[in-house]
């Protein structure tokens, strides 16, 4: 399948932009929108369409070579590839922390070997040591998507900014791959809420790709990557409610709860106008 005709045929493009009308955001003096690309599709949304697509032009273009990554058992980013290689005839393989599962392990394994892809079971020291029991050549894309490419698909989510024009972009980071193309190609201040204890290589990416200028907030990781607190159970359940949007609590429900924290604090100048970027993440079986 052509991939302008799947974007346009499958996928919500450009992803809307919503406003959060809440009084504490008004008391502040800032005005709070969200780019929802937690609704451009189902499986392939937020953040890793934007990462994902451009990996797709090359495997056109290197039909016989599979597309290849790494994730856990639960990962988001092989999730959306096995699906992107059934839509596309793309041949996919994941190399899965964990020698002890199998594709019956759980049911996205299992949704994803049903979509063709292609599942190797590694052993976490290998894992670490990002060791592929794949032979044979193939495009592989990191762990999480951070790459040249990745960041480069970041800038169509850019380019739907035109006639939006926000004095701040707020993002979740993992990788920092979305907050490294937001900042690629939106010269204007980029705040980035990490999610796990990786500052330190976050800044190394920084220094490889020459860039500067992202505020990264490390305020909001919470002990360490995706650990459950009541607080943020809590605040993704009343966000919800408050907004009926869903978020979860390792990437957005940490993103945007540093953000409103920010806020409470006055780290925003009265009068700006902040677009949080809604990367997805919420996955259900098939
Ligand atoms: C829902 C969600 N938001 C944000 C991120 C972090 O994005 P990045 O790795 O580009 O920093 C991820 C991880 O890929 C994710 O799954």
């Amino acid at each position: 399948m052509d991939i302008h005709l799947f974007e346009s045929k499958t996928l919500q493009l450009p992803s809307p932009i919503q406003e959060l009308n809440i009084s504490q955001f008004k008391e502040a003096n800032v005005r709070v929108f969200v780019k929802r690309d937690d609704l451009i599709h189902p499986i392939i949304s937020g953040n890793k369409w934007r990462k994902l697509r451009e990996y797709i032009r090359l495997a056109k273009e290197f039909p016989q070579l599979p597309l290849v990554s790494f994730g856990g058992a639960y990962s988001n980013h092989l999730y959306a590839l096995a699906y992107i290689g059934h839509e596309f005839k793309i041949p996919t393989m994941g190399i899965i922390r964990g020698k002890e599962l199998n594709k019956s392990s759980n049911p996205f394994l299992e949704q994803m070997f049903n979509w063709g892809m292609e599942l190797h079971f590694i052993s976490r020291e290998d894992y670490k040591e990002k060791i592929s029991p794949i032979k044979r050549d193939s495009i592989l894309i990191p762990e999480g998507g951070y790459s040249e490419i990745g960041i480069n698909g970041i800038q169509n989510l850019v380019s739907e900014l035109e006639n939006f024009n926000p004095s701040h972009i707020v993002t979740a980071v993992g990788t920092g791959t979305t907050a490294l193309g937001i900042h690629k190609y939106w010269k204007k201040p980029v705040i980035g809420i990490l999610t796990l204890n990786n500052l330190a290589e976050i800044q190394q990416h920084e220094e490889e790709l020459n860039s500067s200028g992202i505020t990264w907030k490390t305020d909001y990781i919470m002990g360490k990557y995706a650990k459950e607190t009541p607080i943020i159970n809590d605040f993704c359940q009343s966000f919800e409610e408050q907004h009926q949007i869903k978020i979860e609590p390792i990437y957005t429900g940490r993103m945007f709860y540093g953000l409103y924290d920010m806020i409470a604090k006055k780290a925003f100048p009265e009068g700006s106008t902040i677009l949080a970027i809604h990367t997805g993440g919420i996955k259900l079986p098939n």
